[in-house]
């Protein structure tokens, strides 16, 4: 397969509220992180989020939403964000969608979450990076491992899907970043 030039990643900004907000409200895209209804949400609810992380002081704020663009025509594809940042522990979390469907199984979502996570050892220095994903999907995990996620749990029916009152299981993943990815 031929796989496409680096992604570029780049903070979000109150203008990219209304790509995001179309984005979280697509069933076809939310319903891989448990939402099958979208999230919901209004282009106001999601510049207050941005907002919210622009005026956090001191910086860096805790959590924090980045964009990633196509390097070819800087399209929106996709977001990144990491959350839960510990700077005492040096542990953050991180979420990743390649939101655009036709950019996806092209190696955006592997490059992306590469430079991100040197980006977080760089910004945040971290040494620990850990995520959550739903155990049906497979497409998410299979991401994680071929970047060397360890596997910590699974956890039984922890997430509520609360359209569907499904709980569904959740698997748990860390890396630490002291070692090269592979
Ligand atoms: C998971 C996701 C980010 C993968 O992004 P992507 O750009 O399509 O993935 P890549 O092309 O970089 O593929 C990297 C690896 O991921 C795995 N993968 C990606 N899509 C897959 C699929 N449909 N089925 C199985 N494995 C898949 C493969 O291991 C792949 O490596 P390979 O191509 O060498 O086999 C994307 O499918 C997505 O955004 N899904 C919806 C949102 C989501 O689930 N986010 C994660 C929440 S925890």
């Amino acid at each position: 397969m031929s796989r496409s030039p680096s992604p570029i990643i780049r903070e979000a900004c109150l203008e990219d509220a209304s790509i995001l907000c179309k984005w979280w409200n697509d069933p076809e895209i939310m319903t891989h992180v448990g939402l099958p209804n979208g999230l919901e949400i209004s282009v106001d609810q999601v510049q207050d989020l941005i907002l919210a992380s622009e005026e956090a002081a001191p910086p860096p704020p805790r959590s924090k939403r980045f964009m990633i663009l196509a390097a070819l025509g800087r399209e929106p594809i996709g977001e990144l964000n990491y959350s839960n940042w510990d700077p005492e522990r040096q542990v953050v979390s991180v979420g990743i969608k390649i939101c655009k469907l036709s950019a996806r199984r092209k190696g955006y979502g592997r490059a992306a979450l590469e430079s991100f996570l040197v980006l977080l050892q760089d910004v945040l220095q971290v040494r620990t990076v850990t995520l959550e994903v739903l155990a049906r999907n497979t497409p998410a995990w299979n991401l994680y491992e071929r970047l060397g996620f360890h596997r910590v749990r699974r956890r039984k029916g922890a997430y509520m899907c609360k359209a569907t009152s499904e709980r569904l299981d959740v698997f748990d993943y860390h890396i630490s970043l002291d070692r090269t990815i592979p």
